[in-house]
């Protein structure tokens, strides 16, 4: 019976490990892309996503080569969209940068 409930432990923490990983792999230029029309991002009230002011990108054709683009992000997040700074080291900043590295075209 020891041996039955073992298992079952087992086979939770393997299942909870996974669902980690598969959230850690979130990080991808389709999240990125799916955040940046998201009116709710980091906690966002004033019903406006990057997308109502960059729309297609606009704006930030050059800003995947921009060294402060984290925090060029998170000055966007606080001031036009109101919300809460994002954690540099998240799987959401990470998408949206880069997603954002995709709008850059060919170095001018
Ligand atoms: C209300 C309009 C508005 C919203 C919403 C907005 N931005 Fe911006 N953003 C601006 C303006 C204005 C600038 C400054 C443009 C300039 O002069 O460089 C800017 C600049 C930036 C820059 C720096 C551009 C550079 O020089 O490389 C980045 C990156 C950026 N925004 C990303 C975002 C992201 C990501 C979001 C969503 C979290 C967002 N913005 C939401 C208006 C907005």
């Amino acid at each position: 019976m020891k041996n039955v409930f073992a298992v079952a432990v087992g086979v939770t923490l393997v299942f909870f490990m996974a669902v980690g990983v598969s959230q850690a792999g979130k990080t991808s230029v389709e999240y990125g892309k799916q955040l940046f029309s998201d009116k709710g991002l980091a906690g966002s009230t004033n019903d406006k996503s990057c997308s109502s002011c960059h729309a297609q990108g606009k704006g930030l054709e050059k800003s995947g080569k921009n060294p402060k683009l984290v925090a060029a992000i998170n000055q966007c997040v606080t001031d036009q969209l109101g919300g809460e700074k994002i954690d540099g080291r998240s799987a959401e900043i990470r998408s949206l940068k880069m997603y954002i590295e995709t709008l850059t075209g060919p170095a001018k």
